[in-house]
């Protein structure tokens, strides 16, 4: 028997998704809370997590065992998460990450911090 259902990772200690990218740390918050308010509390766990390589692209999550990455997330994004991909089992479409191959996939960054090549505005938080 499993410990829990599903373990839900948000990079909040890595350099860039916890404040520089976006808000990691208010998704990791923003997770937990919607978590615990739908009721999956003994079935999910919400952990915070450092660097995925994959910065730039954040903020960044791993759902497993599912094996669903998500990028670019803003707080406003967990109760979606949370009642499409936990309670229901369908993962987020439009907010999954979808890297071209396995490791790591850091952007390179531009002069003023930007990374180049983002899929989504950097800061997040715009429109996608
Ligand atoms: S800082 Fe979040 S993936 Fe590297």
């Amino acid at each position: 028997m499993s410990v829990y259902e599903r373990h839900v990772f948000v990079c909040t200690r890595g350099e860039w998704c916890p404040s520089i990218d976006g808000d990691g740390i208010g998704v990791h918050a923003a997770l937990k809370e919607a978590v615990a308010a739908t009721g999956l509390k003994d079935r999910v766990r919400v952990n915070h997590a450092g660097c995925f390589s994959q910065c730039g692209n954040g903020p960044m999550a791993v759902v497993y065992p599912d094996d669903v990455w998500y990028a670019a997330l803003t707080p406003a994004d967990a109760a979606e998460i949370v009642s499409e991909h936990l309670v229901r089992g369908r993962p987020v479409e439009r907010l999954r990450f979808r890297p071209v191959g396995m490791g790591a996939h850091k952007l390179e960054r531009d002069p003023d911090g930007r990374p180049i090549g983002r899929g989504a505005p950097w800061p997040a938080g715009g429109e996608r």
